[in-house]
């Protein structure tokens, strides 16, 4: 569709940014903290460990601040399970919920809004060792979880975000460090599914136990969506690209909104004799749990063609291998590519609104988009970053577009608001606004700057995103 004129972005819309908690707190031990699987697992090698992060622990107001420098309108950061339940069940941990608070409060004395994650990549080391989500358990685990955020932030926390990247989570698993297979297992993607499916329930719980106790509040998946292209019109590839979105995106979003497995991916399953069994009650709460807004992270699209049968499974998240006799992924020639090798496509950004929007005609917030990037701290106590500004340039720009194609929008919050640890590739991979003087090994001052970028930011903010020209005025 080409446009005469662009709709401009809503009048409350939420600009901001964000994080995670284990990847941006540190002080992972420290107050009463249990450890999560994160800070028990091998790091891959080359990269830092996860203590100190970006010391966010020490520095929120520092960071707040910041972010209300910018503008920002939400914060979106994440709820670190063990930090509030050290066990991950049990007794509350007080020095959890006071940090919690003080990070809530500090928003709230900036006007910002505060856009919590429930879990993002970080089940409590505790419960790794009773089975993690392969135990049935693990829903009303997440529940109780909720249960104890809800009832001590719920009265100024008015949006909720259940798991980030579930997707991720049960494609890539191994890979970000979360997804723990009892040894032994035979059929490892039975269990896959298996985990998978109990955190689905435990969304579903959570959100319908969200409207009961905070009717005012409203709350969302937060899946990694990228829309699978078919590699050429060859009508195969078509049936690749339908299989790919369906066991990617779909399966996530059909649940959430509809509480219904997608029919591909359960045929997918039934042919790997890996279907999830259902507990008593399972059918009944996908039903009953609705999302008041979708959630996503976008990154790039994938292109597929179809299966030969040989492809491995594996990658990261937005380097698939393809499914053996699901489909083949292929690189797509019109991208180019970030210097982490993930490709750039902001088009696709469009379409993937577009597409999301279509299926399940509820707001959508964008919880992640970013680029990751080496960048340097020069002399003069700059952060240069170009690349960053015209990747986010460009999106926000098919943003727009989409929005002038009826696609009701919310908000944005690209990844991250400050420089973080990635999930595999360490400190070096920097995505934030506000750079933060450490290295992988040597910890430096930790001291903040602002890039280029959050300048260029500040003003696309101020603009309701009217402004996206390259300049800024650095202050
Ligand atoms: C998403 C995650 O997958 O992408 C974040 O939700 C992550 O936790 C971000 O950091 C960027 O990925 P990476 O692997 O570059 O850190």
């Amino acid at each position: 569709m080409l446009h005469k004129q662009l709709k401009p972005f809503p009048e409350n819309f939420l600009w901001g940014a964000s994080t995670s908690a284990y990847q941006v707190e540190g002080a992972n031990l420290e107050d009463g903290k249990g450890p999560s699987c994160q800070d028990v697992k091998k790091v891959p090698e080359g990269t830092s460990e996860l203590d100190v992060c970006a010391d966010q622990y020490h520095r929120y107001k520092e960071d707040i601040a910041l972010m209300a420098e910018m503008g920002f309108k939400v914060y979106r950061f994440s709820i670190s399970w063990s930090r509030i339940l050290p066990e991950g069940t049990g007794a509350v941990n007080p020095k959890g919920i006071e940090y919690y608070n003080n990070v809530i409060n500090e928003c709230l004395a900036h006007d910002i809004v505060p856009l919590v994650t429930m879990f993002h990549f970080d089940m409590p080391a505790a419960l790794d060792q009773r089975g993690s989500w392969s135990n049935p358990e693990s829903v009303d685990w997440f529940v109780n979880f909720a249960k104890v955020m809800f009832e001590n932030f719920g009265d100024r926390v008015k949006y909720w975000l259940t798991i980030n990247e579930q997707n991720m989570l049960t494609l890539v698993g191994p890979m970000i460090g979360t997804l723990c297979i009892p040894e032994g297992t035979e059929n490892v993607l039975k269990e896959t599914y298996q985990q998978n499916h109990h955190m689905l329930v435990a969304q579903a719980k959570v959100m319908a136990l969200c409207h009961e106790m905070l009717p005012e509040a409203k709350i969302g998946p937060a899946p990694n969506i990228a829309l699978i292209y078919p590699n050429s019109n060859k009508p195969e590839d078509t049936i690749a690209a339908q299989n790919m979105n369906a066991i990617r995106n779909w399966l996530y979003l059909d649940m959430a909104v509809y509480g219904k497995y997608n029919n591909l991916v359960w045929s997918y399953l039934e042919e790997h004799d890996a279907c999830p069994e259902f507990h008593e009650g399972d059918a009944e709460a996908l039903a009953n749990g609705h999302p008041d807004f979708i959630g996503f992270n976008y990154y790039s699209t994938g292109t597929v063609e179809e299966s030969d049968g040989t492809e491995t499974g594996g990658g990261d998240q937005q380097s698939s291998r393809g499914l053996a006799g699901v489909a083949k992924n292929v690189k797509n020639p019109n991208l180019m590519k970030t210097e982490f090798g993930w490709e750039i496509d902001p088009v696709g950004f469009r379409n993937t609104l577009r597409e999301v929007y279509s299926r399940y005609r509820l707001p959508i917030i964008i919880t992640e988009n970013g680029l990751g990037a080496y960048d340097t701290l020069t002399e003069d106590g700059r952060v240069h970053d170009p690349y960053r500004i015209k990747y986010l340039q460009e999106h926000i720009k098919q943003m727009r577009l989409a929005i002038t194609d009826g696609v009701e929008m919310m908000g944005y919050c690209p990844w991250s608001a400050v420089d973080l640890v990635s999930t595999h590739e360490g400190v070096r991979k920097r995505y934030g606004f506000i750079y933060v003087d450490r290295d992988e090994f040597d910890l430096r001052t930790l001291d903040r700057y602002r890039k280029d970028s959050f300048f260029w930011y500040k003003k696309v903010i101020a603009s309701n995103g009217e402004d996206l020209s390259p300049e800024f005025t650095a202050e």
